[in-house]
Formats: structure tokens, C-alpha cells, sequence
């Protein structure tokens, strides 16, 4: 790792401590999603961020061999370590699957990753995964008291190694799983109940989840209702599409309209860390179109626009990373 790197670690490391006095969400603002898949194409370097929100998985050494992090990420990180606050986040971190803790990616990589760039929390899917990574699309917990009484243990220990909060990500799921008895809110809710964690609320996979499930019960408004807002570390946003009569939360679409609504809805009832937008695509689907490249930087960047318009409609100018730097 390069010395430029190893300064801004150990700066950021400087007042860290361990306890219940470091479990707080700094707000930062607005951010992107560092998705490799888009490094080839879209300009993060030029943006100006309240917040980057790197993935841990790509970035990480495989685990069958020595290091941290690949040598092909170095000086990628070093340049977005210098340029802007970092938040982490992974799919395929092992959180809730049934491989001992000690033996996970989470634990084996992204912890001492998170250390390394002293990321203010981590966040994870509510995905079942294990070390071969395959099963992990779409794999939805089984929503009952007995997996939340397993995963909350789970969940507390990966969250006093990390040392700052981790927050759950609501995933957008096809099928529910076999032998759920509650509805998802309330298993979030007492799951950062008895972990004493936070929630990464994803509004697209919650419109997703309706569009699909809606039949079957599936209600925002009771989600919404339920989950503990003052426990949000972060939102997501993203879009998606319809496929063979199944909505799929495939981030390849600016955000979609409803879940504006929603975003303006939980942001004037909860104050999250940041907002994140995310994309999976260099062609975004757009009115029955597809994109070329400069077009979905430009509705990325109209995205992120309004992201911040609604971020600072919530509350107040001067409130996210950037514009305190440049009130300051
Ligand atoms: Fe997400």
C-alpha cells in the first residue's frame, strides 16, 4: 500500500476507539456507489462528492492467498481516498450464512479493510452467502424469531470487530423465503433490536419488493412504519425494470420516479449518513431506449443533482459534506 495511503489511514484512525461512543452516523450528504463496473466510463474522479461508497468485495485479496487488497485497486484507492469521504458496503461478506463467523470474508477482509480506510460504518445485504459466493442472488432470510435470534448474535460480534455501526441492507428478493412467518419489517426491526446495529434502507428494493409482493401483502407504508427510522445509517437509490412480469432491481435505469416520493418521505421523518445512488451499467435504459455513454453520465449526474436538492429541502443548505467545506 502507498505511503500517501498509509498517511491518510492513520489519520483517520488518529481518535478512533472502540465502544458504544464511536456507534454514531456522521451525515455527510450525497454520494455515489464506487461500482468497478463503472470506473471505465463514468468520471468519479471529477465529481464532487459528499460521499463514496466503496465495495469491499472488489476490492479485496481472494482469500486463499496472501494481502489485503488487490494490487490492481492501489492506486485506484489511493486516488479516491484522497479525494473524498469513503463509506463500505458489500454483497458477499458471509454476514447471515451459516459458515463460521471467523472463517468470512466479512471477518477475514472487509474488517480489516474497513480499519484500513476508516470508513464511519459498513453495510451488507440480507442475503444468506458463503464463501463460494454463488447463492448469494437472491437468497432472502427466513424471516422468523429463531434466525433473528442466530443472526442478531452473528450480527453483534461482526459489528465490535469492525468497531464502527453495521447496518443491514433490506434486500429486493424474488421468492420469499420457505418457512417465513413474519413480515420483513418487523424482522429487521427486532434483529437491530437485539444486535443493537442500524439499517441500510434501500428504496428501490423496497419498490421492488411492492411491485413484486405487493399481492401478497407487501406494504412500504407498513415498512416504513415499522423499521426504526433513527436507526438508518444510509439510503440507497437506484432503478430497474420489468422482465418477463417480474420487476427486477437491476440499477440500470436512473431512479425511478416512486422512489423520489419515497426518499423526500423518509428524510423528513429519519437523517440519515448519507444517500447513495447506484448504477450497474455504461447504457442506461431510459423511455424504452438505451442510453449511449455521455447520455448516462448526464442522467447520473441529474440524479445526483436532485439527490442533493432533496437532501438539502430536508434539511437545510449548508448540511451535507461538500457545502459545509465550502461555508467553512
Ligand atoms: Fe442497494
Amino acid at each position: 500500500m502507498r505511503r500517501e495511503l498509509i498517511c491518510v489511514v492513520q489519520h483517520r484512525l488518529h481518535d478512533k476507539r472502540m465502544g458504544d461512543e464511536v456507534m454514531n452516523i456522521p451525515r455527510l450528504g450525497v454520494g455515489l456507489q464506487f461500482n468497478p463496473s463503472l470506473m471505465d466510463w463514468f468520471p468519479f474522479l471529477d465529481q464532487s462528492l459528499d460521499a463514496l461508497e466503496i465495495l469491499f468485495d472488489g476490492m479485496m485479496a481472494p482469500l486463499d492467498g496472501p494481502g489485503l487488497m488487490l494490487p490492481t485497486m492501489v492506486q485506484t484507492m489511493d486516488e479516491v481516498v484522497a479525494r473524498f469521504p469513503l463509506v463500505g458496503h458489500s454483497n458477499y461478506g458471509g454476514d447471515f450464512g451459516f459458515d463460521e463467523l471467523a472463517s468470512t470474508p466479512a471477518v477475514r477482509r472487509h474488517v480489516p479493510l474497513a480499519r484500513a480506510f476508516g470508513v464511519p460504518w459498513v453495510s451488507n445485504h440480507c442475503f444468506y452467502s458463503d464463501d463460494s459466493w454463488c447463492d448469494v442472488w437472491s437468497s432472502p432470510l427466513q424471516f422468523t424469531q429463531a434466525e433473528v435470534d442466530r443472526l442478531a448474535v452473528r450480527a453483534r460480534a461482526l459489528q465490535d470487530a469492525y468497531g464502527v455501526p453495521l447496518a443491514h441492507e433490506n434486500a429486493a428478493y424474488y421468492r420469499t423465503c420457505p418457512g417465513s412467518d413474519m413480515p420483513e419489517e418487523d424482522f429487521l426491526a427486532r434483529l437491530v433490536e437485539q444486535a443493537g446495529t442500524w439499517l441500510h434502507l434501500d428504496l428501490h428494493n423496497l419498490y421492488a419488493n411492492a411491485q413484486n409482493h405487493g399481492a401478497a401483502g407487501y406494504s412500504i407504508t407498513r415498512f416504513l412504519d415499522t423499521i426504526p427510522l433513527d436507526r438508518i445509517a444510509c439510503i440507497h437509490m437506484a432503478g430497474g425494470r420489468w422482465l418477463d412480469n417480474q420487476y427486477h432491481d437491476l440499477h440500470d435505469t436512473p431512479v425511478v420516479e416512486p422512489v423520489w416520493d419515497l426518499l423526500d418521505d423518509v428524510l423528513s421523518r429519519a437523517h440519515p449518513g448519507a444517500v447513495i445512488l447506484e448504477y450497474e451499467t455504461e447504457s442506461l435504459h431510459h423511455h424504452d431506449g438505451v442510453l449511449d455513454i455521455p447520455r448516462s453520465i448526464d442522467a447520473i449526474l441529474a440524479d445526483l443533482e436532485r439527490a442533493r436538492s432533496a437532501w438539502d429541502k430536508a434539511y437545510g443548505p449548508g448540511n451535507r459534506q461538500t457545502t459545509r467545506a465550502e461555508a467553512a
